[in-house]
């Protein structure tokens, strides 16, 4: 099997509940960062790996993403009457070949193992890439990218991993690690949210993932672990001592977590100054309301 991959899941089908009540008619992933959702960030990182076809796996309420990447021949027309070359520009950068973007649904959010097992056939029998939209990593080479070369040398199973704080690492799925061998790391268990004090080290998987086409076989049993959810995580460590195997990988990037408040503003905050029609006006407007809040203390 070659180790080239193609096509990516993109799971957004979560509910989204830590952004209530904005996620009650927005989906998160169209949440903005400056001026772009969330969708377009996974989207250009994806393509830069050499993604060529990219799933969704949606629910029930996130029309506003299969439009975001439809064509907007009205908004064009005007753009074009008013000579807004920049802004069409803009405008097609957004735009999906035809046949190059799938949707499918997923009727119950069960977990996002089973949110990757609902693309199944669009899978077929080659390597895949997962990438959750709400994990934006900002990198010189996108963190995808930096994985699909490395994977080029391994296959197997590749998930991205960072050191997180040990009282962190309950949120995360951890990497009990074998071998370390620099930015990879060969490994011999995972476990989904340890309890506090169990976890076997403090590299957390974080969302960008290339798999074998095994792991939909392994999720095709959908059984439930942490929190009541069918894990992806139990579906890729079925695959530890298999002679395909799972490696992790050190990214070169800085991971902001969209899914959450504080993740999504430290973001916006990124993102906002390393524009540079933005950054001198924010820089001053940070600086002016940090000297407000010591002079208040
Ligand atoms: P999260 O754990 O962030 O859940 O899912 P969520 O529903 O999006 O958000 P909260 O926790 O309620 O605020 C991680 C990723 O897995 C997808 C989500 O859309 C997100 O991209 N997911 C999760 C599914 O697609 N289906 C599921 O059943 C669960």
């Amino acid at each position: 099997m070659s180790n080239k991959v193609t096509k990516a899941i993109f799971p957004v089908a979560g509910l989204g509940t830590r952004f209530l009540p904005a996620t009650k008619s927005v989906p998160k992933e169209i949440m903005t960062l400056v001026d772009r959702p969330l969708v377009q960030y996974a989207i250009d990182e994806a393509r830069a790996a050499g993604i060529k076809e990219f799933i969704f796996v949606t629910s029930r309420g996130k029309n506003a993403l299969e439009d975001y990447f439809d064509h907007a021949p009205q908004l064009e027309q005007e753009l074009e009457a008013k000579g807004k070359d920049e802004l069409l520009a803009v405008l097609k950068d957004t735009y999906m070949d035809s046949g190059e973007i799938a949707y499918i649904r997923q009727h119950k959010a069960l977990g996002l193992g089973h949110a990757v097992w609902c693309a199944r056939r669009l899978i077929g029998d080659e390597p895949f890439a997962v990438i959750l939209p709400d994990d934006v990593i900002a990198a010189d080479t996108p963190c995808l990218q930096q994985m699909a070369e490395a994977y080029q040398e391994t296959g197997g199973n590749m998930v991205a991993a960072m050191e997180v704080p040990s009282d962190k690492a309950s949120s995360y799925g951890i990497l009990d690690v074998q071998e370390d061998m620099g930015s990879m790391v060969s490994v011999k268990g995972m476990v989904e949210k340890p309890k506090a004090g169990e976890a076997p080290s403090n590299l957390a998987v974080i969302g960008r993932y290339i798999l074998s086409p095994k792991i939909l076989d392994n999720l095709d049993a959908k059984t439930a672990g942490a929190g009541g959810e069918i894990q992806l995580t139990d579906a890729i460590a079925k695959e530890i001592g298999s002679p395909e195997g799972v490696y992790g990988y050190r990214f070169n990037g800085q991971r902001y977590d969209c899914g959450s408040k504080a993740g999504f503003l430290q973001a916006t905050v990124a993102f906002g100054l390393s524009r540079d029609d933005l950054r001198d006006d924010l820089e001053a407007y940070l600086h002016e309301v940090v000297s407000a809040r010591k002079a208040a203390q």
